[in-house]
């Protein structure tokens, strides 16, 4: 496995493998690597010639400071998972190197990032935008990766590929979780033992609001999913919508659409957990 650190290191190997004819698969990360990861970097391994994983904090899409710099690091750690996945490149980068000068693009996503994650962190996504879109022109990768646990960013990276007419292939991948149900996220690493055992019962009232919706409204599931978590001493609800899967916008009925997904964000402690369930699939 390469470890290039340099975006001119990554276009000669990207260049020397286009010469071979290799196709490559890229799955974006920000290190601290776990399951959720590998099952991307797995599924990238089986379809394409090459998968190169790239692994770089992107300080653009941090709207909370604190949250940046704790963000967990293990360059070291992941370069072993990674090599003994079967990655081809891990790509990481100092800032520097993804941006020599400020990205002060501004991209318009509509309604899709006024919502949720981009209603609660502004610019968040203006800033995954500007990483992703400098990832791919760097790594121009026949196939991309992306994980349903972070479902509007999901969303924001396939219409990003359409607003810029990109001929890179996006590819979603289910959540991966715990054996008790608990999102994989690098941020779980900073819950204590005590909170981890609370934080299970996030995906486990999702799971069961599935039941409740034959009986319920949408209005009344949201009111009851919130109430239910924030019961527990150390979970905060900051937002629960159920909102159709391709607008990202609130669905009033059950009937709005055929398919209907539900987003929480939600503070374990001061660790803030995002999830989701499908309650009508596409
Ligand atoms: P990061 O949080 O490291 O996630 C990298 C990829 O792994 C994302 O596509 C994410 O959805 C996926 N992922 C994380 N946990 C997962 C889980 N439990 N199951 C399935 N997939 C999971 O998302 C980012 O980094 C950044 O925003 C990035 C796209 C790299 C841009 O900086």
């Amino acid at each position: 496995m390469d470890l290039i650190k340099t975006t001119q290191g990554v276009c000669d190997k990207v260049t020397a493998l286009r010469s071979e004819g290799k196709t490559i698969g890229f799955v974006p990360t920000m290190g601290a690597l776990h399951e959720g990861h590998l099952s991307l970097v797995k599924q990238c391994i089986a379809d394409n010639d090459v998968c190169i994983v790239s692994i770089f904090v992107n300080p653009t899409q941090f709207n909370n400071k604190e949250d940046l710099q704790k963000y967990p690091r293990n360059l070291e750690r992941d370069c072993e998972y990674m090599e003994s996945a079967g990655v081809g490149v891990v790509f990481a980068p100092s800032v520097d190197e993804i941006y020599p000068q400020p990205d002060t693009r501004q991209f318009d996503f509509g309604q899709i990032d006024k919502v949720m994650e981009g209603e609660h962190r502004p610019g968040h996504f203006n800033g995954v935008a500007q990483v992703v879109s400098r990832l791919f022109d760097i790594v121009k990768p026949d196939r991309a990766y992306f994980g349903e646990k972070d479902f509007q960013q999901l969303a924001i990276i396939r219409e990003m590929v359409k607003q810029l007419k990109l001929n890179v292939g996006i590819v979603p991948m289910p959540i991966v979780r715990e054996p008790g149900g608990l999102a994989l996220s690098s941020r779980n690493e900073r819950l204590t033992a005590a909170q981890k055992e609370v934080a299970v019962n996030i995906s486990r009232i999702l799971a069961e609001s599935k039941e409740w919706m034959k009986n319920s409204s949408v209005e009344k599931v949201i009111k009851e999913v919130i109430a239910v978590l924030d019961s527990f001493a150390e979970l905060k609800v900051e937002y629960y919508e159920i909102v159709d899967g391709y607008t990202l916008q609130s669905v009033a009925d059950w009937k709005d659409s055929d398919y209907i997904v539900g987003c929480i964000a939600i503070f374990c402690g001061e660790v803030r957990l995002i999830d989701n369930i499908i309650y009508k699939a596409n």
